[in-house]
């Protein structure tokens, strides 16, 4: 049995089970979670349709800051535009259909974007994800940055963000103050704040707990989507495991060694693996590819 039929054997299975600003601020002393406020989050308004589009959803933002994303530096890191290549766009809308399919099949709000290793695609896939469902009208998308050892979501969009989850989980600061819309209609994104080392520690609190029930709760159309650290080689993910509805594991083609996706697989086990995206796969291989006039 290959690799990938192997994943998708222990997807299935998975599925029928339960599921459950500067870089240089780093912390050096492990941190103990601040005791949290009731927190009403601010998060845009929500005009349903005109009568025309019927589901259709306007979000307001009357109090969540609008820090438009910079378009060069989304182009330079591979981020989803209006410029993208039709062959690129196409592969986020098959990954985004397959999501949501099951996603809706699981009735899962949220997904955990993971993969074995570093530098595998985890950020730019749970970036593009998120930007690709937005531009549905049916759904608003909030992207958690939640590898709070190395965040990079408000980098790759160009976004300034000195405060996020981080100041959410030890400060208590409120997600309104917090969250930021990068321009892109229904999507709002929360950074993951002052880099932290000691981030299990946060991410198995309590107020992880209480700002997860919170934010997958708010809003019925709202789905979650966080960005994870690598699951080999720290405990932050098992914990964001426990949290998220379902996950979809990202491997790099041509470099994620089996061995590895065995091991990640199995750290996650008990967690609602939705699938695998192979990432960084050439061109040439995609079907649509040499498919003239499209
Ligand atoms: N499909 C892709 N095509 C081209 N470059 C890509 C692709 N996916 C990711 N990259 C590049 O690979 C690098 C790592 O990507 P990314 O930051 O998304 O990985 P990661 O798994 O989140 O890494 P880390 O473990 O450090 O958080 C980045 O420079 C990114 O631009
Ligand atoms: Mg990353």
């Amino acid at each position: 049995m290959s690799k990938l039929e192997k994943a998708l054997e222990m997807a299935q299975q998975a599925r029928g089970e339960d599921s459950p600003a500067s870089e240089t601020t780093k912390e050096t002393t492990p941190v103990t979670p601040a005791p949290q406020k009731t927190q009403a989050e601010d998060t845009p308004k929500v005009k349903t349709a005109c009568a025309a589009r019927p589901g259709h959803i306007e979000p307001v933002y009357t109090q969540t800051r609008v820090t438009p994303a910079d378009k060069a530096v989304l182009e330079k890191h591979g981020i989803l535009t209006t410029d993208c290549p039709e062959i690129i766009i196409e592969q986020y809308n098959l990954l985004r259909v397959k999501i949501e399919t099951a996603m809706k099949e699981n009735d899962a709000r949220s997904i955990m974007v993971c993969s074995p290793g570093p530098k595998e695609g985890k950020t730019i896939t749970a970036i593009n994800l998120a930007i690709s469902i937005a531009r549905e009208t049916s759904r608003t998308v909030l992207l958690v940055d939640a590898d709070m050892r190395k965040p990079a979501i408000h980098k790759y969009m160009g976004i300034e963000a000195e405060a996020g989850l981080f100041e959410h989980l030890t400060k208590g600061t409120p997600l309104n103050e917090l969250l930021i819309n990068p321009g892109i209609p229904r999507l709002t994104i929360l950074t993951a704040g002052t880099p932290s080392d000691y981030p299990a520690d946060l991410l198995g609190s309590p107020a992880m707990h209480d700002f997860v029930t919170d934010i997958k709760n708010r809003y019925p159309e709202r789905l979650v989507i966080f960005d994870s650290p690598p699951l080999n080689l720290f405990s932050d993910g098992l914990y964001l495991a426990r949290y998220a509805d379902t996950a979809l594991m990202v491997v790099r083609s041509c470099k994620s060694k089996e061995e590895e996706l065995d091991k990640a697989m199995e750290e996650i086990s008990h967690t609602n693996l939705l699938g695998i995206a192979l990432n960084r796969v050439p061109a040439r291989y995609c079907p649509s590819y040499d498919y003239r006039g499209y």
